[in-house]
C-alpha cells in the first residue's frame, strides 16, 4: 500500500523529468561533423611525425599519407591541441580572410616567449592593426622606391664583390649575411663592418636556435640560451633608442626618419616594450625568410641553365639601357622590367615553401564544406601542400619558371599561390622581399656563373635550410659590354 502512495506522490516528478529530458533531446544539437583524422598519442598527439624533417621541396610523408587517407581537410592533435589541418586552398583562403572574425593568429607558447608577447606575429586585434600600419607605412611603395631600393643594391654589391673567382663558400651563409646586414641597416642604421653589428649577429644566431628547439628552460639548453640572447638583443636595441633620445648618437640627426627605430620611436601609442618586440619581430620576419629564398634561387638556377640564360638576357638588356643613359644605380623602372625574374621568384617561392604553414585558432564554431571546426581548436592552413598539389600545379616537383609567364599562368594557379599568406596578415614585407631577390639576381647573373661544390638539399625542420649550407664554387664572368 505504502509503495502505491509513494508512486502516486512521485509520479508528477517523474513526468516532469520525462518532459524535461524529452525537450532537451529535441533541442540537443546534432553531433559535430569533425573532419576525419587521427588524434595520435595522448598529449603529444601526432606532433612528432608532423614535424619530422623532410625534403623542403616535398610536402612530407605525414601530409601525403594523411591527405590520401582522410582528404585535404583532416583532424589531428598537434602542438598539444586538437587541430584541423588544411591542404585545401579554399579553406586556407577562408581562414586567412576571416582573421579576427572567425579565426585568430595563435603561435605556440615557446615561439611567443622567444619573439615576445608584443611581437607583430603574436598580437591580435587593434594592437595588431596599429603595429601593422606602422610597418606598412615604413615599407610603403614610396619609401621602397626612394630609400630601400638604393640600400638593397648597395648591400647586394657589398656581398657579391667579396666573392673571388674560383672560390668556394656557403651560399646560404652569404645570403644570410646579405639580408642580416640589410635588415640591421634598415632597422637601426647599423654598419655591417662595425663590431657591434657582428656581435648582434652572434646573439641573433643563438636566439634563432631557440626558436627551433624544445621549450625546456633549464641551464645549458638552447631554449634558455635563446631567451638570454633575446634579452641581450632587446638591451642593445633599447640602448640605441636611448642614444637617439639623448642625442648622444653621432648619426642621430641624419637617420631620424630613415630607419625603423627612428620611425617607431615617434609613435605615441607604443610603449618601449612594444617597440622592442616590434623591432625584433621585423628583424626575424625580414631576415630568415628572404635569405632562404635567395639560397633557393641559387640552388634551383644551378640545375636550370635555360633559366639562367634567359635571366642573363633580361638583365643584360637592362644594364645596356642604363649604360646608354649614363645611369649606374638601378631604378624602379629597371625593376619593373624584370619580368622573367619575377617568374623565377614565384617559382622559387612555390617550390621552396619557406613559410610552410601558419598557426591559427577558431574563435567561433565554424562550418565549412560540410565539416565543423569547433571554437577553440587549432587550425593550420598548410600552403606547402597546396603549392605541391598536382591537381593545381602541373608537374609540381619541377622547377619551371615559365609556368608563371603571362598567357601560361592561369587564374586558379595564381589564386592558389600563397607564399606570403593573405588577408589582414598578408606579409607586410612581401614587396620588399621580392625587390631584394630581384636585385640580388640582377647582379648575380651579370657577374657570376656557379656550380654546387658538393651535392646538397634543403630540409624543413621546421624552418627550411640547406643541410650543408649550400656550398657553391663561383666563376667571375667577363664584364658585360
Ligand atoms: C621570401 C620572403 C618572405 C616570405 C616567404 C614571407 C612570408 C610571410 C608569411 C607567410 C607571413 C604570415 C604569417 C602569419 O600569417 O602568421 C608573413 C608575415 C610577416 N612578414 Fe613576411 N615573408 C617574407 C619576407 C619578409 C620581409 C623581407 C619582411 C620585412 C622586412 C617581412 C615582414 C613580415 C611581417 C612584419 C609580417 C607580419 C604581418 C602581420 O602580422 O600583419 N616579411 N611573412
Amino acid at each position: 500500500m505504502s509503495e502505491i502512495v509513494l508512486l502516486f506522490l512521485l509520479s508528477p516528478a517523474i513526468l516532469a523529468l520525462f518532459l524535461l529530458w524529452n525537450s532537451t533531446k529535441k533541442k540537443r544539437k546534432p553531433p559535430l561533423k569533425i573532419p576525419p583524422g587521427n588524434m595520435g598519442w595522448p598529449l603529444i598527439g601526432e606532433t612528432i611525425p608532423y614535424l619530422k624533417p623532410h625534403f623542403a621541396t616535398s610536402m612530407g610523408e605525414f601530409m601525403e599519407q594523411h591527405i590520401s587517407r582522410f582528404g585535404k581537410i583532416y583532424s589531428s592533435n598537434l602542438f598539444g591541441e586538437p587541430t584541423i589541418v588544411s591542404a585545401d586552398p579554399e579553406l586556407n583562403r577562408f581562414i586567412l580572410q576571416n582573421e579576427g572574425g572567425l579565426f585568430e593568429c595563435s603561435y605556440p607558447r615557446n615561439v611567443r616567449r622567444i619573439l615576445g608577447e608584443w611581437s607583430m606575429l603574436v598580437v591580435v586585434g587593434d594592437l595588431h592593426r596599429e603595429m601593422r600600419m606602422i610597418a606598412l607605412n615604413f615599407m610603403s611603395h614610396a619609401r621602397i622606391r626612394r630609400h630601400l631600393l638604393r640600400e638593397v643594391e648597395r648591400h647586394t654589391l657589398l656581398v657579391l664583390s667579396s666573392w673571388e673567382d674560383n672560390s668556394t663558400f656557403s651560399a646560404q651563409e652569404e645570403a644570410k649575411k646579405f639580408t642580416f646586414n640589410l635588415m640591421a641597416k634598415y632597422i637601426m642604421n647599423m654598419d655591417p663592418s662595425k663590431a657591434e653589428t657582428k656581435q648582434l649577429k652572434r646573439e641573433y644566431i643563438t636566439f634563432m636556435k631557440g626558436m627551433i628547439s624544445a621549450p625546456l628552460n633549464f641551464p645549458g639548453t638552447a631554449y634558455r640560451k635563446a631567451l638570454k640572447s633575446r634579452s641581450c638583443i632587446l638591451r642593445f636595441i633599447e640602448q640605441k633608442m636611448e642614444e637617439r633620445r639623448s642625442g648622444t648618437s653621432d648619426e642621430c640627426q641624419k637617420v631620424e626618419e630613415d630607419d625603423l627605430l627612428g620611425w617607431v620611436s615617434k609613435q605615441p601609442n607604443l610603449s618601449t616594450e612594444q617597440i622592442l618586440d616590434l623591432i625584433l619581430s621585423l628583424l626575424f620576419a625580414g631576415h630568415e625568410t628572404s635569405s632562404v629564398a635567395i639560397a633557393f634561387v641559387i640552388y634551383f638556377l644551378e640545375s636550370c641553365p635555360k633559366a639562367v640564360q634567359q635571366l642573363q638576357e633580361e638583365h643584360l638588356e637592362i644594364a645596356r639601357i642604363k649604360k646608354q643613359a649614363g645611369e649606374c644605380e638601378l631604378s624602379w623602372k629597371d625593376y619593373k622590367q624584370m619580368e622573367f625574374t619575377q617568374c623565377v621568384i614565384n617559382e622559387t617561392l612555390r617550390l621552396a615553401n619557406i613559410v610552410r604553414f601558419v598557426h591559427r585558432r577558431a574563435i567561433r564554431d565554424v562550418h565549412f564544406k560540410g565539416y565543423d571546426i569547433p571554437c577553440g581548436w587549432k587550425v593550420l592552413p598548410v600552403f606547402a601542400a597546396v603549392h605541391l598539389d598536382p591537381s593545381l600545379f602541373h608537374n609540381p616537383q619541377e622547377f619551371n619558371p615559365w609556368r608563371w609567364q603571362t598567357g601560361s599562368s592561369n587564374v586558379t594557379m595564381t589564386s592558389n599561390f600563397m607564399p606570403f599568406a593573405g588577408g589582414p596578415r598578408l606579409c607586410a614585407g612581401f614587396e620588399f622581399a621580392k625587390l631584394e631577390i630581384a636585385v640580388f639576381v640582377h647582379h648575380l647573373v651579370l657577374n657570376y656563373r656557379w656550380e654546387l661544390a658538393e651535392p646538397d638539399h634543403a630540409i624543413a625542420f621546421p624552418f627550411v635550410h640547406f643541410t650543408k649550407g649550400l656550398p657553391i664554387r663561383v666563376h667571375t664572368l667577363t664584364k658585360h659590354k
